[in-house]
């Protein structure tokens, strides 16, 4: 029995909770959130202790993995607390929105063996997962092309835009580690475009709502990614892949699977799942599955410290596309040079 704490009780980690509470192979013991009142009604649900201080959790030997699931800028701090006290970590993407942070954390937590896993959840569709892994399996010969597309249902208010720290390194994010996942090398150009053509809200504080961003491996590959603040059918989440032999296509999810026909057309289904905790639920139960496999097996992680640092260092790079309007070498090695 794997016993968690969970640091942030807001909207996704009131998710974590029920799906850590509910599992068999787990516990929950303690929820941390500085906003006292959220932890105590999420404990109330659980059966959770309710800490007052992340030391509480950090101190106690009988916790084995934390969850962080708080505002990002917390995840840096947490990471490295979660290694020092030798406690397994699995942690809501982005590492950080600022990559001299993610080099701090990364120089303090080097050499640690800590499990780390980062909550890239996409990687745990069963749709997205198993189009990337009929990749590996030859399926359609040479990968030559990816297609990403990730449109939110509808924008966000102000005061996530404020926090988020910019489309590309909030919601992209998701996107760039999907990408490198499912060309399994890693990405060496990127060219992108950004939009405002629809949020008023996002106008107004100089946001995006809509980008395209185009990316080029070493060995010649190719992969879009087209993002949206805004879909009329619901969460747009699809993934293609398309090589020598064929092509293989993850689909869009809707609540039932009935189909209508009538007089004014035919072959309609609802609409997409509406959001992220709708549609990726399966992904998210794979993913904390996943991890706990990874603890108990003692293995490197499926989702590393790296992979969030490298996903990180791409939105940087579409940023820079976009302000020199020019295609960007990627350096993994000294991004702190790119800023
Ligand atoms: N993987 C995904 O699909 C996905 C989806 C949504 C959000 N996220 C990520 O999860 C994180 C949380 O997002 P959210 O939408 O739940 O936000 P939220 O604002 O609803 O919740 C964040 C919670 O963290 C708490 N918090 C802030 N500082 C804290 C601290 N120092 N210690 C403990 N708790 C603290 C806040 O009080 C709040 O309850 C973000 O990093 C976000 O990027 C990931």
């Amino acid at each position: 029995m794997i016993r968690f704490a969970l640091l942030g009780a807001g909207r996704i980690g009131q998710m974590h909770a029920a799906n850590i509470a509910g599992h068999e192979r787990c516990n929950l013991s303690w929820i941390y959130d500085v906003h006292t009142p959220s932890s105590e009604a999420l404990c109330t649900k659980t059966g959770a202790k309710v800490a007052r201080d992340p030391g509480e959790i950090f101190d106690d030997a009988q916790v084995d993995a934390v969850f962080v699931a708080s505002s990002t800028p917390t995840h840096a701090d947490f990471i490295v607390r979660s290694v020092e006290s030798g406690k397994a970590v699995l942690c809501e993407k982005p590492i950080d929105l600022d990559i001299a942070k993610v080099e701090e954390c990364s120089k303090k937590i080097s050499g640690a063996k800590t499990l780390i896993q980062i909550g890239f959840n996409r990687r745990f569709d069963p749709g997205h997962g198993q189009v990337v892994e009929a990749v590996r399996n030859g399926e359609i010969g040479d990968l030559e092309q990816v297609i990403i597309s990730s449109r939110d249902p509808e924008p966000p208010p102000k005061a996530y835009y404020l926090a988020a720290g910019g489309m590309l390194r909030d919601m992209t994010i998701h996107d760039f580690d999907l990408a490198r996942f499912a060309l399994g090398e890693e990405v060496t150009q990127v060219s992108a475009f950004t939009s405002n053509l629809f949020d008023k809200v996002a106008q107004e504080i100089g946001e995006i709502d809509s980008a395209m961003i185009l990316m080029k491996t070493a060995s010649g590959k190719l992969c879009h990614i087209n993002n949206s603040r805004h879909a009329t059918y619901g969460y747009d989440q699809r993934l293609e892949a398309h090589g020598s032999l064929g092509m293989l296509r993850s689909e869009n999810r809707q609540p039932t699977n009935v189909e209508r026909f009538n007089a004014n057309g035919s072959h309609w289904r609802d609409a997409c799942e509406f959001f992220f905790i709708e549609r990726y639920r399966q992904a998210y139960l794979q993913q904390l599955e996943v991890f706990m496999d990874t603890l108990e097996q003692g293995k490197a992680s499926s989702v590393s410290f790296e992979d969030g640092r490298r996903a990180l260092i791409l939105a940087n790079a579409a940023y820079r596309s976009v302000e020199t309007g020019q295609a960007v070498t990627v350096n993994y090695e000294n991004p702190l040079e790119e800023l």
